[in-house]
């Protein structure tokens, strides 16, 4: 029999379940005897520096409930120009690849959809704390970006009420609110601002005023970091673009802050998570979904199934066409935002 060569790489922005995919690989791939696993270092950059090491069951131990990625991580775009598409494609010959799983969020999924399309065989897996990936019923690693935002919730009302005061807490999304809706039900929010329902000041402020005239005198404000204000526009924290054409979202919070203050005389302060919801040890949901996607996605290569996403349908594990991912997010479901709505104020 001979030896098949698989190649993983995680790419975009790390996640917690990265390493439980990495090790579901690796070890569904030893129940087919026939396989070699590389590991692609830093994403679609390991093939432009041809950084590759090789996984071996022994490197397995141990990190299933280890936030980032032994692989580590880059937002490399092999397609940004015809130079860097010819160095990918010929470090690709070189490895003399049978297969690449690409564990990565819409851009690195992309990359693997246009490699489908160019002939190579890629199995693509769902990742990012945003969950706002088509294709997909969920991602990985939102499940833990939601608990430790939920958790600075419960924090941060116990702070804001001793004080009296009104507590901005922004979270990350991209463009997109699920993690502000998820963790703002969970956490108790006195209103959640997302990208795709952008709300007036006005509103916000007079939820505030209504919780103080009824001798509530503080308030939580849950806010995406995509989020904007009715006729505003998204907050950036750097015009910098990476190579997928993406600005840095952030500063909503703050400027949310100011504004609330000076409107209603409330003193008034912002917590930013950043990337505290992207680090550190996965929950047990993550884990066990990560699994599941690193098995059915060794299935589908072991299958001869390639230019497919592995996904959550459900409760059962389907494969996509990767055509259907790429391109575009998934915004948050109005039903979920209806039901938050409900416990503002
Ligand atoms: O896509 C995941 C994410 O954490 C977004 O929520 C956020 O906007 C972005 O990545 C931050 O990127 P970086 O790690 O490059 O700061």
């Amino acid at each position: 029999m001979t030896t098949k060569r698989i190649g993983i790489l995680t790419g975009g922005g790390d996640c917690p379940g990265l390493n439980a995919v990495i090790r579901a690989l690796v070890r569904r791939a030893i129940d087919f005897e026939n396989y070699e696993m590389l590991g692609i270092r830093y994403g679609w950059r390991g093939l432009l520096d041809g950084d590759t090491i090789p996984l071996t069951r022994d490197m397995m131990r141990g990190i299933l409930h280890r936030g980032g990625t032994i692989l580590g991580t880059s937002r490399t775009n092999l397609y940004k120009d015809a130079t860097t598409e010819k160095k990918a494609k010929a470090t690709l010959s070189k490895l003399g690849l049978h297969a690449i799983v690409a564990i990565g969020g819409e851009d690195t999924l992309g990359v693997a959809k246009r490699l489908t399309d160019d002939g190579y065989r890629i199995v693509g897996v769902p990742k990012t704390i945003d969950n706002d990936l088509k294709g997909t019923d969920a991602t990985f690693g939102f499940d833990t970006a939601v608990q430790i935002a939920t958790e600075a919730l419960d924090r941060l009302h116990t702070t804001a009420e001793s004080h009296d005061r009104v507590l901005v807490c922004e979270v990350m999304g991209r463009h997109s609110g699920w993690i502000a809706t998820y963790a703002g039900i969970a956490g108790g929010a006195d209103a959640i601002l997302v990208p795709e329902y952008p709300i007036n000041l006005d509103d916000i402020c007079d939820i505030i005023r209504r919780r103080h005239d009824m001798g509530i005198r503080f308030s939580i404000i849950c806010v995406a970091e995509g989020a904007k204000l009715k006729g505003g526009d998204e907050v950036l924290s750097s015009e910098r673009r990476d190579e997928f054409g993406h600005v840095t979202l952030g500063g909503i919070g703050e400027v949310l802050a100011k504004q609330i203050e000076q409107k209603t005389g409330y003193s008034t302060r912002v917590t930013v998570l950043g990337h505290i919801q992207r680090g550190g040890t996965p929950t047990a949901y993550d884990r066990v979904l990560a699994t599941r996607y690193g098995v059915a996605a060794m299935n589908a290569i072991h299958a001869n199934r390639f230019g497919v996403m592995v996904a959550l349908k459900g409760n059962d594990i389907v494969e996509v066409p990767l055509a259907q991912v790429a391109g575009g997010t998934r915004t948050i479901d109005p039903e979920l935002y209806q039901v938050a709505k409900i416990f503002w104020g």
